[in-house]
């Protein structure tokens, strides 16, 4: 059986904040934030918004885009490392919220790479023929464990939610290949004890050195070469790092997805977040291959490739 996403939806806090709002608030500039990171802008939620109502709103709009009933899903996956709270779970919260009766629900912590591992655990049900369909989120309110008298890390974070319902897609379409990877040693680089911790160099180096490493490993797995890659969507996190996993593809810039100037780095919310952005804007079509790598604390990876369309 062939895997694939049927539905997606995203959701952005309406509150931005600019480099120029940050240069207010810390010792920092918008010519540094945009030649280091990309990133021009973010969204930061308000009080009133938590992770779980970011997922809400994403997770309804990703169920409406795949025209099936919320009863019709089987398992809830949130990815995210900033629940309301340790428990109940997200997926908790959202299986009640959106009345999914039958799912079973649970959130995975695998930090940027989170929707990764959850679009990969969906396959593997759904392949089986236990389940049809698996709603995956990745939500965060990272703003909640952002440090903002600490520069080096402040100006790199966002809010915000995407989902993605994943189910039975037709012959030839959906995913083709994937690998997902983990390095605990690297634990220490990345890490939250009040706020985010950091050390940015380190996992610069990391970052750079696997996601085309990841890249490069599922288009062989799936017996493809890099030209038949049409569009990459590299986790947001600064287009320094994106941008060397394009050039290891050879891929022409309008053939990555970049929403980091807008949005920051949204963790696990990265890429489904782009991802509707991209087929909204009439990037992605039916029959593309779309190569999707993540990477974060961890330190953990993760790859799909597909083919798009249901
Ligand atoms: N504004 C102005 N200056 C700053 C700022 C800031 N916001 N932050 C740091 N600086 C200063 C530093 O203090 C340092 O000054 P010094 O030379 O006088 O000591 C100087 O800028 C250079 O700092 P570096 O850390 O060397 O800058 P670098 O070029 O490495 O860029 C960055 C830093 C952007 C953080 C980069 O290392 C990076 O992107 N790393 C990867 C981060 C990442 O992707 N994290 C993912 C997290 S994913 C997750 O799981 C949540």
């Amino acid at each position: 059986m062939n895997v694939g996403i049927v539905g997606i939806g995203r959701y952005v806090p309406e509150n931005v904040v600019t480099n120029q709002d940050l240069e207010k608030r810390m010792d920092t500039s918008d010519e540094w934030i945009r030649t280091r990171t990309g990133i021009r802008e973010r969204r930061i939620a308000g009080d009133d918004i938590n992770t779980s109502h970011m997922a809400y709103f994403a997770a309804q709009k990703a169920i409406e885009d795949a025209g099936i009933h919320p009863e019709d899903i089987d398992l809830i996956l949130t990815a995210t490392v900033t629940p309301d709270q340790p428990f109940p779970t997200v997926s908790c919260m959202i299986q009640e919220q959106i009345g999914a009766k039958k799912a079973a629900a649970m959130d995975i912590s695998a930090a940027c790479s989170g929707l990764m591992y959850g679009m990969v655990t969906a396959k593997q049900f759904i392949e089986t023929g236990v389940y049809k369909y698996v709603l995956v989120i990745g939500a965060e309110k990272l703003s909640k464990i952002t440090d903002w008298e600490d520069r080096s890390t402040a100006v790199l974070f966002g809010d915000g939610a995407g989902a993605v319902v994943m189910g039975p897609v037709t012959d030839g379409r959906g995913i083709l290949s994937f690998e997902l990877g983990a390095d605990g040693s690297g634990g220490k680089f990345l890490y939250q004890e009040k706020y985010i911790c950091m050390n940015g160099r380190e996992v610069f180096k990391f970052a750079v050195r696997q996601m085309g490493e990841s890249a490069l490993n599922v288009i062989e797995k799936a017996g493809l070469s890099k030209e038949d890659v049409d569009f990459l969507i590299p986790h947001q996190a600064n287009i320094r790092i994106m941008e060397a996993a394009r050039q290891r593809l050879d891929l022409p810039v309008e053939k990555m997805s970049n929403t980091v100037g807008k949005y920051g780095n949204t963790s696990a919310a990265s890429i489904p977040i782009s991802l509707v952005e991209d087929l909204e804007a009439g990037r992605i079509k039916d029959d593309d291959i779309i190569l999707m790598v993540g990477f974060g604390g961890g330190l953990t990876w993760g790859a799909i490739l597909m083919k798009w369309g249901k």
